[in-house]
């Protein structure tokens, strides 16, 4: 059998840490194990009706059958326009700030290879989403990680990122309402990471997949800087939005010259998002999210209230997230996060990931991800009460504050 070795680059990335929970999932099931898998970010509620019905009907027509354009069709960058001045009070050019996207995450691993060459960095956040790290590795560029501290409020601090730049530095990676956190950010905080990027010459990607889950103010968007304009991107998506993860749309928005950069690259990888989905996505802006919205966010806030509790009952030391449909908590002292997460998994059948996953300021957190019935979040917490993991290292603690 000749030996086949993937790239240096692939080989580069630890392996990629979603792939290896959906198989410690597969295996236990295979074994006849129940599993609740509270893991991964990805809903457990269907795609609107309406959404499908606008899909089916656009997918009908032949217009929609041929190629799409590389940027996104001009009928839906209008819409999403529209939606960011309403949203935002930013009004965007469709035309040079606007690029539609296969799914956020598509945009986001792919720009690095659009700005970044061979020896430049990129400063991410830790904890974070490995993409950021990982698509600046397939540039052929270096990710400097920043810690995201609790002390903080997981919010990025410019003078500690001061340290970290250097003469090939090109771009800071900011991500709110935050995966893995929940954290969100305020105005301000964009106004000092985007001032602070412009003395040191940077480029600010932001990745707001989570824009839409929030359970106090709206988060705002880094594009209501207005020197942002000139030197951020940003990224949005229809998945959390409108439970479409497995359609694959997104966009990004930004300074002309990164949006030109990004469609430009991916005119020679892909061509473009199917047209029945953005017609039917982007009209949804309009048309359903005034009504959807608050009702999903009631929804992540009853699930979220409940394992929150569940937790605090447990001695769990956990702060309620603003924003994204995470909890960031703290694993039992002495313990680390992989233990935590592989001992919960095997006496009990629920899966949490382990917050080293998503950098090394990650460990000693774990993360629970609320795309799972009330019912199931809370089987899940009483299966883990049993094992009471906080009652002994936390005695003396009590709950955070809500
Ligand atoms: C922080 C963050 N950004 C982007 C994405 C990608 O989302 P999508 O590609 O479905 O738009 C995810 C998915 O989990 C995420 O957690």
């Amino acid at each position: 059998m000749t030996s086949i070795e993937p790239s240096a680059r692939l080989k580069a990335l630890p392996r990629y840490l979603f792939a290896e929970l959906e198989r410690k999932r597969a295996e236990a099931e295979a074994a006849g194990r129940e599993v609740i898998d509270l893991s991964i970010g990805d809903p457990d509620l269907p795609t609107p009706p309406a959404i499908l019905e606008r899909i089916a009907e656009a997918g009908r027509d032949p217009a929609n059958h041929r190629y799409p354009t590389s940027a996104g069709m001009a009928a839906a960058r209008t819409e999403i326009a529209a939606w960011f001045e309403r949203r935002y009070g930013v009004a965007l050019d469709p035309r040079r700030e606007i690029a539609v996207l296969v799914g956020s995450k598509e945009g986001i691993g792919h720009f690095p290879l659009a700005l970044l060459d061979p020896g430049d960095e990129a400063i991410v956040p830790d904890p974070g989403y490995p993409v950021y790290a990982a698509g600046t590795v397939f540039a052929g560029a270096t990710p400097v990680r920043y810690a995201l501290r609790e002390a903080n409020g997981f919010r990025p601090d410019p003078a500690a990122l001061d340290g970290l730049v250097t003469p090939r530095s090109r771009v800071v990676w900011v991500n709110y309402p935050n995966n893995p956190t929940g954290a969100t950010a305020t105005l301000p905080d964009y106004e000092a990471i985007v001032s602070w990027a412009a003395r040191r010459g940077l480029i600010v990607a932001s990745d707001a997949a989570y824009g839409e889950l929030y359970y106090d103010a709206p988060p705002p968007s880094v594009l209501q800087v207005s020197a942002a304009r000139e030197r951020a991107i940003e990224f949005h998506s229809f998945s959390k939005t409108f439970n479409m993860t497995g359609w694959r749309l997104g966009f990004a928005v930004g300074a002309p010259p990164l949006i030109d950069a990004l469609v430009r690259l991916k005119a020679n990888l892909d061509s473009g998002a199917p047209q029945a989905i953005q017609i039917a996505a982007a009209g949804a802006l309009t048309s359903l999210l005034p009504t959807h919205g608050p009702a999903l966010r009631a929804v992540y806030r009853e699930r979220r209230d409940t394992a929150i509790d569940a937790l605090h009952r447990l001695g769990c030391p956990i702060r309620p997230p603003g924003g994204a449909f995470y909890l960031w908590g703290r694993v039992p002292e002495g313990e680390t996060s992989i233990d935590f997460a592989g001992r919960v998994f095997e006496k009990t059948g629920v899966l949490l990931t382990p917050g080293v996953g998503f950098g090394a300021e990650g460990e000693g957190y774990f993360r629970i991800a609320l795309t799972s019935s009330v019912e199931s979040i809370s089987k899940a917490l009483r299966n883990i009460e049993a094992l009471a993991p906080w009652k002994a290292s936390h005695a003396s603690a009590s709950p955070s504050p809500r």
